[in-house]
This record gives structure tokens, C-alpha cells and sequence, in this order.
């Protein structure tokens, strides 16, 4: 850190009070918030934002403090799955508040941030660095017991800026269990082994499907594969999330899931999870 000189009238240069590292600000920042973990995968369209929701509300439910953050910047889908289109406010202390989505779940994305939802956001790495910073180092989060970080598919900026900034961040690797998405899913493991990031577990979902008119179950997208690379590579593994149409319109809807199919196997399975982030971070 350098100290910043400038002229007094006289012409003396003086020292000024040194200006401090933005990303060391950042990292110092978190320090009221207990648990951390990063949603990522190697491939789109996997489930990450279903799994983040639907955890962080399983864990409010138990009666956690619980903070969503969606880093996906160029397609932020947390807004509409918790069915808000509420704009950030400032707060008092000159920090962005974030949306209270229920009494124990708060949540900020890039979208809250756009007037128009349908435009796109056009940032090179170092914009979506920034943006991503002051998520950690400017939300009021206040004390909360777990923060879930959803993340947009792959290896690039936005799960980089969160290995950098929150260097505590466990991941959880969400993945259908086809052989096409667990390719995509060990770069995301090579991922958090260079980046030093412990693994807290491999999630396969999409595993499985109960067919409406026969009850029996349809493997959609095979059986089994994120358990089987989760047992290869020595990692936990923290179940399968079968596939429910319903959540796909409970999501669409902005509809908490849970809340209308609470003896779901869907629900069951996001529950086992939430438990073990509870008994294991
Ligand atoms: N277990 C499931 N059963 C049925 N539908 C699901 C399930 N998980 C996710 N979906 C649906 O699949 C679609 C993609 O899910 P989602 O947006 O959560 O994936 P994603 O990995 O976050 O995608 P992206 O890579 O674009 O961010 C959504 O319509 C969602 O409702
Ligand atoms: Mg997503």
C-alpha cells in the first residue's frame, strides 16, 4: 500500500493517509458472516440457481440468517426464481440494503441493480470484478449464519473474483449426471484445487424422474454419474435432486417450491443438504 502524495498551496508535497486496497477491504468485510459457499458447475443450465434458492430457503426455514448472492452477471435468474423485482435501496450507512425476501433470507443481484430487466449487462473482468467487490465489501449483510453465492456455469471472472475476495468460500458442484456434464464438472474441481478452495460436496441433480401417468422412475439424463466422479475424485458427495416439472414452475413463478410440496422428494433432498451445510460447515 503506497501512500498518495499531492501539493499544499505552498508547493511542500505532503503524504496523504495511504488509500487501502479495495480487495483487502473486501476481505475484511465478511467477517459477520459464518458459513460461505460457492455454487458453481462446469456446465449452464444444471440447476446451480434452483440448488442456491432452494438451500438458502431450507435454511432459513430452519431458523438460520441466511444471504443469497448472485454473481451471475450476464444472466442473473435469482430475482425472478424468488419472484422480486425490487431495485436496491441505499441505507443509512452509505451500503447498498439488500432484499428481505423473507425474515431470515436476503438476497442481491446484478438485475436489482437495472432499470430495465431485459437489457444486458456488457462488462469486461475487471467491471465484473468491481461489481462482485462491492456485492461483498458494500451490501449491508449484517450477521448471518450462511452466505450462498450462485454463479454463472463455468471457470471465468465471477468465481475467480469469489476465490480471490472470500477465500473461506467452500463450493458445492452442482451436476446432471450425464458423462457431458461431469467432463465440464472436473475442470470445475481442477478449478478449486488450483484456487485453494475447499469442496464442501458434488450435488447431482436432475437425477431421476417419477413418471406422472406410470409412478415408475425414468433416469432422464442416465443415473448416477456425480456420485460415482464424487467417489473418484474423493470428494463428498451430498445427493441426488430428482427431476420435478414443478419446480421448473415454481421457478418460472417466483413460488417457493418447498413451501407448496413439502413432503417432496425434491424437498427432502434439498433438506438432507441444508442439514449436512448445518452438522458439517
Ligand atoms: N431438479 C429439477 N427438476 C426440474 N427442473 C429443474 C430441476 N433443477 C433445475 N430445474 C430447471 O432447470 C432449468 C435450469 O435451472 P437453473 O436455472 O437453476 O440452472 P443453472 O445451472 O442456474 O443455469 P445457468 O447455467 O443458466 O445459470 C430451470 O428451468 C429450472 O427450473
Ligand atoms: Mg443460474
Amino acid at each position: 500500500m503506497e501512500a498518495a502524495q499531492s501539493r499544499e498551496p505552498n508547493g511542500k508535497i505532503m503524504n496523504e493517509l495511504p488509500k487501502p486496497d479495495p480487495d483487502t477491504v473486501a476481505r475484511q468485510s465478511l467477517t459477520q458472516i459464518r458459513n460461505k459457499f460457492l455454487v458453481m458447475s462446469g456446465k449452464g443450465g444444471v440447476g446451480k440457481t434452483s440448488v442456491s434458492v432452494n438451500l438458502a430457503l431450507a435454511l432459513a426455514e430452519k431458523g438460520f440468517k441466511v444471504g443469497l448472492m448472485d454473481v451471475d452477471v450476464h444472466g442473473p435468474d435469482i430475482p425472478r426464481m424468488l419472484g422480486r423485482k425490487d431495485m436496491l435501496t441505499m441505507g443509512d450507512n452509505k451500503k447498498m440494503m439488500p432484499i428481505q425476501v423473507t425474515p431470515n433470507l436476503k438476497a442481491v443481484s446484478v438485475e436489482s441493480l437495472m432499470p430495465d430487466k431485459d437489457s444486458a449487462v456488457i462488462w469486461r473482468g475487471p467491471v465484473k470484478h468491481g461489481a462482485i467487490r462491492q456485492f461483498i465489501a458494500d451490501v449491508a449483510w449484517g450477521d448471518l449464519d450462511y452466505l450462498l453465492i450462485d454463479s454463472p456455469p463455468g471457470t471465468g471472472d465471477e468465481p475467480l473474483t469469489v476465490a480471490q475476495l472470500i477465500q473461506d468460500a467452500k463450493a458445492i458442484v452442482v451436476t446432471t449426471p450425464q458423462e457431458v456434464a461431469l467432463a465440464d464438472v472436473r475442470k470445475s474441481i481442477s478449478f478449486c484445487k488450483t484456487m485453494k478452495m475447499e469442496i464442501f460436496g458434488i450435488i447431482e441433480n436432475m437425477s431421476g424422474c417419477t413418471c406422472p401417468h406410470c409412478g415408475k422412475n425414468v433416469d432422464l439424463f442416465g443415473a448416477g454419474g456425480g456420485e460415482k466422479t464424487a467417489a473418484a475424485m474423493g470428494l463428498p458427495f451430498l445427493g441426488k435432486i430428482p427431476f420435478d416439472s414443478q419446480l421448473v414452475l415454481c421457478g418460472d413463478a417466483g413460488i417457493s417450491y418447498s413451501s407448496q410440496f413439502r413432503n417432496s422428494a425434491v424437498t427432502k433432498a434439498f433438506a438432507a443438504v441444508a442439514e449436512r451445510m448445518r452438522s458439517e460447515a
